[in-house]
């Protein structure tokens, strides 16, 4: 079965077939989903949808594109969530310098809170980090966030800053980009990146993969993400899928026998 690392099924555009979708994932393949909070509306949301699904999991955490509405009200609230049985991380966090907003002064400063925050609820970070590589790198460094651990979420950086985050034994979250004709620099990082540190993801609704791209993405779509990945790797889609459940349930301390996160 097939462990979607990334989604937003608590947005909007799914209000209107959420519970069909939901209920067909497994019929499908999808075995596990994570979904991520972006939003402290977006936490709230994604706790509903762990109580309601057996299958779905949680992270909790505010984009950086949401942080002006973070305050240290807003990271107890998170603190005391992330007690909570089903969530397995903190995130997605971190730098976004394609949309400088908010200013990066203060994306900065509740990144920098938010990574402080898993480190004293001891789970891994979901890292979100477009055009601000340098940033985050530096940051993750000064933080340590190797001693946290986590995955870097639709990954879009080069080979050799991958080399950077695999010394880190980070992991990292391969999408429909993967499937995109343009996609040289990620192809190149895939191949290079071990696949026992790559998880499948979509961040449904956004970046459906070929042949879907454009159209609202879902777990549904995570086979086209397999094969792509596999071809890149020379092994069978059913390894990638195999292979991949087993990084994710090992980063997000799901392994059989072990599902009592607090266990170990
Ligand atoms: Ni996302």
């Amino acid at each position: 079965m097939i462990f979607e690392s990334h989604a937003h099924y608590d947005d909007e555009v799914f209000d209107e077939d959420r519970e069909e979708l939901l209920a067909s994932l497994a019929g499908h393949g999808i075995g596990t989903v994570i979904n991520v909070g972006a939003s402290l509306a977006g936490c709230r949301a994604t706790l509903e949808l762990t109580k309601k699904y057996p299958f779905v999991y949680g992270a909790m955490g505010v984009h950086p594109g949401e942080t002006q509405e973070l305050s240290e009200d807003g990271v107890v609230w998170l603190r005391e969530q992330c007690s909570q049985d089903k969530i397995v991380a903190v995130g997605e966090i971190g730098l976004d310098y394609y949309w400088k907003e908010p200013d990066p002064v203060v994306q900065k400063k509740w990144f920098e809170r938010q990574l402080e925050l898993a480190r004293e609820v001891g789970l891994p970070v979901i890292i979100h980090s477009r055009d601000a590589a340098k940033d985050t790198l530096d940051m993750m460094r000064a933080l340590r966030a190797e001693e946290m651990g986590g995955v870097v979420h639709c990954y879009s950086y080069t080979k050799e800053l991958a080399r950077e985050y695999l010394n880190m034994d980070f992991y990292f979250g391969i999408g429909g980009v993967i499937t995109f004709k343009n996609a040289k620099k990620l192809k190149e990082a895939v191949a290079y990146i071990p696949l026992e540190k790559i998880l499948l993801e979509t961040d449904s609704p956004y970046l459906s993969p070929e042949p879907n791209r454009g159209k609202r993405n879902s777990s549904l779509n995570l086979p086209y993400v397999a094969e792509a990945v596999a071809e890149l790797k020379g092994v069978s889609s059913e390894e990638v899928v195999e292979v991949t459940r087993q990084n994710a349930e090992r980063l997000f301390h799901l392994e059989e026998g072990h599902t009592d996160k607090t266990s170990d």
